[in-house]
Order: structure tokens, then C-alpha cells, then sequence
């Protein structure tokens, strides 16, 4: 215990170093981080040009994503190359990637949409001595990956998992409950980090028997949703719900760990058409809050979601660039857990945090994120 404690502050130590070694000063707030980069970062940053490749424009979050990547460098004084790559082409975001190597990109920034797909083009990028920051998800299996900026997607596997057991009471009441498992693209790394941290909660009660899963799909391929569709997990849970009788006067059904928003709104919405309402629903989790689903937790259809600032993450990001470009010292806190096929990828990992009706306003509300109106 207090062997990890020294350790912990150890680590924050040499964070605040690195921070401090770099110091391009883009870790600030959203507001202040439109003042151009002090000192050297900006003339580092004159002219040069990043490409910023998204996965998607049909989900909140990667929209988010890339207007705050855009905003915060051309502040920095880059030139930014943003695309999206339709909604989840792989053969899109190769062809953007590739015109981003030959179009005078220095540094790749990319979200991929199946993280085992960028391996060719990648190393185009290495041979042209781009390096690549792999962004909110890993680059597997890519020896061009230099950095990886994301949240701590084990934690907020265990958020979801342990928001299920807190909200049952597991350790005091009997049971049995009844809970059903959806996660996202099986071809994103995440999900291993999603899944395998709320299991890694859930798994020893459903060893038990206090928890069951009725339809008996607890592996991650059979609780996989392509692409993470909203459309794909409605349809998933559709059929759950006909093949286990689940209904609010009919086979109970005490929760759906759902991996994030876009499948907890598919969830949600196959719920409300079995008859459920906010009076019954069972516990349903979620991540992202994008507005659909704050606005079902304010109405009492989804019981959670994980707020990623997608604002810190991008100045995360572009403090990666700055150092990178100015050959200063990359901040990163984790050197241990991400490791793609070609070796651990030093990562930084941003705090997620747990959010409900409860502190919502907080988070959400009172940090700029949305405006009250945006969720009415
Ligand atoms: C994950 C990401 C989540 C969620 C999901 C669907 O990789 O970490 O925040 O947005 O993709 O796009």
C-alpha cells in the first residue's frame, strides 16, 4: 500500500517535471489556451502543419474532438489539416491519412476507427520521420505510434461496473438480479479497457449467481457492437428482450451495462418500447455525455454516463505537439499499460469522472461545457 503510494507520488513528480520541461503552457483552460503558445512554442509552431484525422462526424463526441484539436493548435499558431473519415470509413481515413504524409503534415494526430487498419499507411509516415500521436484509442500493431494521448479507460470500465454494484447493493442484498452486457467495436482497443474493467467488477458476482445474465452472452464478441451504433445495439437489445420475456410486469431486468452513450441510447430506446419508463427502467450506464443521453438522465432513462472533458484531452494533445516539435521532453504518466503489438506506447492518461443528475450542473453546466439550454 504504501510501497504504490510512494509510487503514485513519484510518478506526479516526474509529471510536474515533464510538464515543467516542456511548458508550452496548453494544459490551460479552453478560454485562456486561445493566447498563443508562450515563448518558443510559437514560433515552432509558425507554419507548420498537423494533420488531425476523426474517425466520425455522426457521434457528439468526435465533432467535439476535432473543432477543440483545430481551435487549440491554429491558437498555437499551426496549420491544421482536420478530416473526418465519413461515418467510420476505414478505406476514408487510409486515403486522408496518406494525403496528410505527402501534404507536408510533421505531426499525425489520429483516432482510429479499427485500430489494426493503419499499419501500411503508417509506415509511410515513419519513413518520412512524421511521427504519430495515437488519439483517445491506440494504433495497434504500428511501430510509427510515438505517443498516446486518452482518458483511463480501465477506470472508467470500473466507474461503470462498480456504479452497477453500488446501485443494487450487491454485497448486502440477496439477489438474484438480472443484468444483460453491451459494449462497443470490437475492432476498437477501448473496448478491451471498457469491457474488461467493468468485468472485472461484475465477473465475481456473476460467479456468485447474485448477478445473472439471462441470455448467457458475456463474452466480449457476443456483446460487441459494431461501429458502436446506436441503430446495432437497439436491434441487440430488441431481441433480448424478446428471446428473455424482459418487460416491466414480465421477467425482470435490473440493469444493462452499457460501454457508452451511442449504445446506451440504442438501449434505451428498445426499453421505452417494451413498455419500460423512468419509474421502472433498470440501471442503465453510459460514457461520453453526449446530450441525448444527459438529457435521458435528466429524464430518468439512463442512469449514468462518464464525463471526458474532450477539451483536456486536446490540450493534452497539443502540448504533445509542441514537444515534440521543439524536441523537449513529451509529457506522459503511464509507461506501462498500452502496449500495440510493437512494444508500451508512452501514454498520457486524463481523469474521467462519474456523472449523474446529481452533479451534472457542476461538471457539466458551471465548466462551460454545455450551456442549460443545450440540454433542454
Ligand atoms: C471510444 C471512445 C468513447 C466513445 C466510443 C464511440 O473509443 O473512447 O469515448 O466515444 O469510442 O465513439
Amino acid at each position: 500500500m504504501m510501497k504504490k503510494k510512494l509510487l503514485s507520488l513519484a510518478l506526479a513528480a516526474m509529471m510536474t517535471l515533464s510538464l515543467a520541461a516542456c511548458g508550452g503552457g496548453a494544459t490551460s483552460t479552453p478560454a485562456a489556451s486561445s493566447t498563443p503558445v508562450a515563448s518558443s512554442g510559437a514560433a515552432a509552431s509558425t507554419g507548420v502543419k498537423v494533420g488531425v484525422s476523426m474517425p466520425t462526424q455522426s457521434l457528439q463526441r468526435w465533432n467535439q474532438d476535432g473543432s477543440n484539436m483545430e481551435a487549440e493548435l491554429k491558437a498555437a499558431g499551426y496549420e491544421v489539416d482536420l478530416q473526418y473519415a465519413g461515418d467510420n470509413d476505414i478505406p476514408t481515413q487510409v486515403n486522408q491519412l496518406e494525403n496528410m504524409i505527402t501534404g507536408g503534415c510533421k505531426v499525425l494526430v489520429v483516432a482510429a476507427i479499427d485500430g489494426g487498419s493503419l499499419t501500411e499507411v503508417l509506415k509511410t509516415a515513419k519513413d518520412a520521420n512524421i511521427p504519430v500521436i495515437s488519439y483517445d484509442r491506440l494504433i495497434m500493431n504500428s511501430d510509427a505510434v510515438s505517443y498516446y494521448a486518452t482518458f483511463d479507460n480501465y477506470k472508467v470500465g470500473q466507474f461503470q461496473g462498480n456504479y452497477i454494484k453500488d446501485a443494487l447493493d450487491l454485497d448486502n442484498q440477496a439477489g438474484p438480479f438480472n443484468i444483460e452486457l453491451v459494449t462497443g467495436a470490437p475492432d476498437d482497443n477501448n473496448v478491451n479497457f471498457f469491457f474488461g474493467g467493468a468485468m472485472d467488477v461484475l465477473q465475481p458476482y456473476i460467479d456468485s449467481g447474485k448477478l445473472v445474465v439471462p441470455s448467457g452472452q458475456t463474452s466480449k464478441a457476443q456483446c460487441a457492437t459494431p461501429n458502436w451504433s446506436t441503430e446495432e445495439s437497439q436491434k441487440r437489445m430488441e431481441n433480448l428482450i424478446t428471446s428473455n420475456g424482459y418487460g416491466p410486469s414480465a421477467t425482470k431486468l435490473d440493469a444493462v451495462l452499457c460501454s457508452n452513450d451511442s449504445t446506451a441510447n440504442g438501449v434505451t430506446n428498445a426499453l421505452l418500447g417494451a413498455g419500460y419508463t423512468a419509474d421502472n427502467m433498470p440501471i442503465v450506464t453510459g460514457q461520453d455525455c453526449d446530450k441525448p443521453s444527459v438529457k435521458n438522465m435528466l429524464a430518468g432513462t439512463q442512469s449514468m454516463s462518464i464525463f471526458k472533458d474532450t477539451r483536456t484531452l486536446a490540450s493534452q494533445v497539443v502540448e504533445m505537439v509542441d514537444c515534440i516539435l521543439q524536441g523537449k521532453e513529451v509529457p506522459v504518466n503511464d509507461t506501462k499499460t498500452y502496449d500495440n503489438g510493437t512494444g508500451v506506447i508512452p501514454s498520457f492518461l486524463c481523469d474521467p469522472v462519474i456523472c449523474t443528475q446529481d452533479n451534472y450542473k457542476e461538471l457539466l453546466i458551471d465548466s462551460g461545457y454545455y450551456a442549460e439550454a443545450d440540454l433542454a
